[in-house]
């Protein structure tokens, strides 16, 4: 299997979580913050050479001391920017290996044959997603009104981590920037390039903390998991 290296997300401001702070600073059960689920994840995969994670200007203090306590020197770090999609940018930069992975830290449940069907997916296509299958019925809305039902059988919901040849995405986050494109993930960046996406599905829980009820719902499951 190709080694890699992971852009770890954590430069968001947590606004539906309403902290007060950012969310995945939260410690879950009074024990370990949200980010390090996932930093330890990779931190601890042979295959992932490096982790470069990308950290709010608010947060660098922080991070930096812990950075200095953990003394891996498979960490690297950069500021993020207004958007995820800036973010991400800015810790593409900082990428050297032919694959990379993208996750965010605000996802803390990660499991490695996950992470490894991802990979060998994105070294066959270039660009991989994980994804979960949709299990509700789903429909487009208009004015509060059903508009259109979709077959679920059809859909997916689009998770991370996801994973790319990074000379690929490089050159499709140039491209989107430079039409003035945004989206709110990386497979539709790539996608939007004429790249095709690869999806990798999983039947692992994978719940991105984004309200606070998120956050209990994931300290009651990682509790469960003595995690
Ligand atoms: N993220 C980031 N840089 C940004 C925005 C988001 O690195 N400018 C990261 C977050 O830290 C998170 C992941 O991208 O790990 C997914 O974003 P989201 O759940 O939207 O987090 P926030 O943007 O922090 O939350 P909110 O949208 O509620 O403010
Ligand atoms: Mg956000």
């Amino acid at each position: 299997m190709t080694t890699y290296e992971c852009i770890l997300l954590a430069a968001g401001e947590g606004q539906r979580a309403a902290l007060g702070y950012n969310k995945v600073l939260y410690k879950i059960n009074g024990v370990n913050e949200l980010y390090r689920y996932s930093l330890d994840f990779f931190l601890k995969d042979e295959y992932c050479k490096k982790v470069v994670m990308v950290i709010n200007e608010k947060d660098k203090l922080y991070f930096k001391n812990v950075f200095k306590t953990l003394k891996s020197n498979k960490i690297d770090f950069v500021v993020g920017g207004d958007t995820r999609g800036q973010s991400v940018y800015n810790g593409l930069k900082k990428i050297d290996s032919e694959y990379c992975i993208i996750h965010d830290s605000a996802r803390p449940l990660i499991y490695k044959e996950d992470v490894y069907n991802l990979l060998n997916s994105a070294t066959e296509t270039g660009g991989a997603t994980l994804a979960t299958k949709v299990y509700n019925t789903t429909c487009h809305i208009v004015d509060g009104y059903v508009d259109e039902y979709f077959s679920r059988h059809s859909l997916a919901s689009i998770i991370t981590p996801q994973c790319f040849r990074t000379s690929m995405l490089n050159e499709a986050y140039e491209d989107a920037n430079k039409k003035g494109l945004s989206f709110t993930d990386d497979s539709s960046i790539f996608k939007a390039c004429g790249n095709s996406v690869k999806l990798v599905f999983t039947d692992n829980i994978s719940i991105k903390a984004t309200t606070s009820y998120d956050i209990k719902l994931l300290e009651g499951l990682l509790y469960a998991t003595h995690r």
